[in-house]
């Protein structure tokens, strides 16, 4: 008999070891630690939370303004503003645990000695079940290039990273500011990566006409939302296919789902998770209604779980 309720349809998927209810989780730094959203949605509807990126010493980021509206998204210069390893302990980790959900934390530094402290003290959190490896970051040892457009460096961290996470599981999450993606996909995933997220944001820069200067105090930004998400989707298909799909390794989707259907994209191209960022600031139930809706668009297919569709794009 066809399935009549939303509960009839399995929406659970596995993301590296770590068992989600559904594949819908928050986009790093779009949600804070989860209060900031606690009152306008019910987070505990996610299949995992993820938090805004961590560093080893709080930042308060960069000078503002630090985000402007584009005409299909938006474009942050947060910086990475956060309250650091200490206090995300004290004051954060016991709201996190209300939540009842797996948590994935993400983590960002300018050396490797910041990611790898930061990941240590990860694995004493019950509530944490996996790092996500922020590594569009400058490396400050490296002059300054970002970890995550290097495939030398991406393996590099990956693989000391890999060595800290024992209970813990290691996500990567890679920059779309590359040449090759399967690139540094393939380097994550030779490091040891448990599964792989994309795509963080484009480099972008918005102009004040009148003024001549740049919008954002950092003059430059990271563009996300509806703009990137046929990009984000095209990435996803091909690191699904190249590299992805040959390791075994799983693909937490990102970039503009805003709706169901974007995320059943997502989905057909070879994401088994799917996060949501920018959409959650125009109407955070939005991944209540991208949950439900996934469910819909399964029944409507006949398909008892939304593992049927993972990667079952048709190219031919
Ligand atoms: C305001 C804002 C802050 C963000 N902060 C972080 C962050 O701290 N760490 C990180 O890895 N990604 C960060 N991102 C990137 C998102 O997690 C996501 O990769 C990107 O926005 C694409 O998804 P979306 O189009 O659904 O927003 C941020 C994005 C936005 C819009």
């Amino acid at each position: 008999m066809e399935p009549t309720t939303s509960q009839a349809i399995d929406l659970s998927v596995d993301i590296g070891g770590v068992k989600l209810a559904n594949p819908i989780m928050t986009a790093s730094g779009t949600c804070g630690y989860c209060e900031e959203l606690s009152d306008f949605v019910d987070l505990r509807q996610l299949g995992a939370f993820v938090t805004k990126s961590i560093t080893l010493a709080p930042r308060t980021g960069n000078e503002y303004p630090r985000i402007v509206e584009t005409r299909a998204g938006m474009m942050n210069a947060i910086g990475l503003a956060n309250v650091g390893l200490e206090m995300f302990v004290k004051e954060k980790v016991p709201k996190l645990e209300k939540l009842g959900l797996p948590v994935f934390v993400n983590v960002a530094g300018r050396t490797e000695e910041e990611y790898l402290a930061v990941a240590e003290a990860m694995e004493s959190l019950p509530v944490v079940r996996g790092i996500e490896l922020n590594i569009s970051c400058p490396n400050v040892k490296a002059g300054g290039l970002q970890f995550g457009v290097d495939p030398a460096q991406v393996k590099a961290i990956t693989a000391a990273v890999r060595k800290i996470c024992k209970k813990n599981i290691l996500i990567v999450k890679l920059s779309p500011n590359v040449t090759d993606i399967t690139a540094t996909a393939a380097a994550a995933v030779d490091g040891g990566a448990d599964a792989l997220s994309m795509i963080n944001t484009f480099t972008a820069m918005a102009i004040d006409i009148e003024r001549r200067r740049p919008i954002l105090g950092n003059v430059t930004g990271g563009l996300s939302g509806p703009a990137i998400r046929p990009v984000a989707v095209y990435m996803v298909h091909r690191v699904y296919t190249q590299v992805a799909k040959p390791a075994g390794v799983p693909i937490i989707g990102m970039g503009g789902i805003q709706y169901a259907r974007d995320a059943v994209e997502f989905l057909l191209a070879g994401a088994t998770g799917l996060a949501v960022g920018t959409a959650l600031f125009v109407n955070p139930q939005c991944i209540i209604e991208i949950r439900d809706g996934i469910a819909e668009y399964l029944r409507h297919h006949q398909c008892g779980s939304v593992r049927e569709i993972i990667g079952s794009l048709r190219v031919e």
